[in-house]
């Protein structure tokens, strides 16, 4: 069994109880019974009732609503491949990541495809005290510039985390640094409880305190319409 809370869509307390999830372990929730529809417009609404919405020029109609599924021209194993995506935050390459994340699933995967997350209390204590250190250094090149992992945002720790891209953009090679991140890996991967997300099931998750991930899976290849598909927005909490 999982530890996120499970709300329903109709329930008269649902921002006021997501709120509260975000901001404490494990940091976030599933909302249960949510309607979904080419328009989007409960992800729309719901999204716009927790905060200010992220506008990004690759979704939809450069809305707040983003198709995450199987991209043919897609090669990097980001969310847009069926390949094993490790725990990640979303949009760490950004000056400030949204600090919320919604994922609301119309279309579970054939096989597969199964998600899992961890918060930063579970596994940055498997850490040493020199591992913290080194993990809060502006030494790790984040495709625009050299960002720290772990950073202390209104005295709360906050991470911004994805292996794939860290390794695809560093400028050098450097084994101390891999090791390190490979020890991140394991912590990760050690505490990280998993679940599955079913059709009309929206997994909202603080992307400053909760690395999320996915398994491989397997898509329906013969009809590409009947694919996995989530529909993502992110936003900016107003507590
Ligand atoms: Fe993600």
């Amino acid at each position: 069994m999982h530890p996120l809370s499970l709300f329903s869509y109709h329930q008269p307390d649902l921002i006021e109880a997501i709120k509260t999830a975000l901001l404490a372990k494990p940091g976030g929730c599933i909302v249960t019974g949510m309607p979904y529809s080419d328009d989007d417009e409960a992800l729309k609404s719901l999204s716009y009732q927790l905060g200010e919405p992220l506008l990004e020029p690759h979704n939809l109609r450069g809305g707040m609503v983003c198709r995450v599924e199987v991209e043919s021209r897609e090669d990097r194993p980001y969310a847009s491949t069926s390949q094993h995506f490790p725990g990640h935050t979303d949009c760490v390459d950004y000056a400030e990541p949204p600090d919320t994340v919604l994922l609301l699933c119309e279309r579970p995967a054939i096989s597969g495809g199964e998600s899992f997350a961890a918060h930063l209390d579970d596994f940055l204590p498997l850490l040493s005290a020199e591992e913290i250190f080194a993990l809060n250094k502006t030494d790790f090149y984040f495709r625009y510039g050299y960002l720290p992992i772990l950073t202390l945002q209104q005295s709360k720790v906050a991470i911004r985390y994805n292996r794939i891209m860290l390794d695809l953009f560093q400028p050098d090679h450097n084994p101390e640094r891999e090791a390190l991140l490979d020890r991140l890996d394991d912590a990760i991967q050690s505490v990280s409880f998993r679940f599955s997300l079913q059709q009309g099931e929206c997994l909202i998750l603080n992307n400053h305190t909760t690395v999320h991930g996915r398994t491989a899976f397997v898509d329906n290849q013969s009809n590409q319409t009947q694919g996995r598909l989530l529909k993502r927005s992110r936003l900016s909490l107003q507590v």
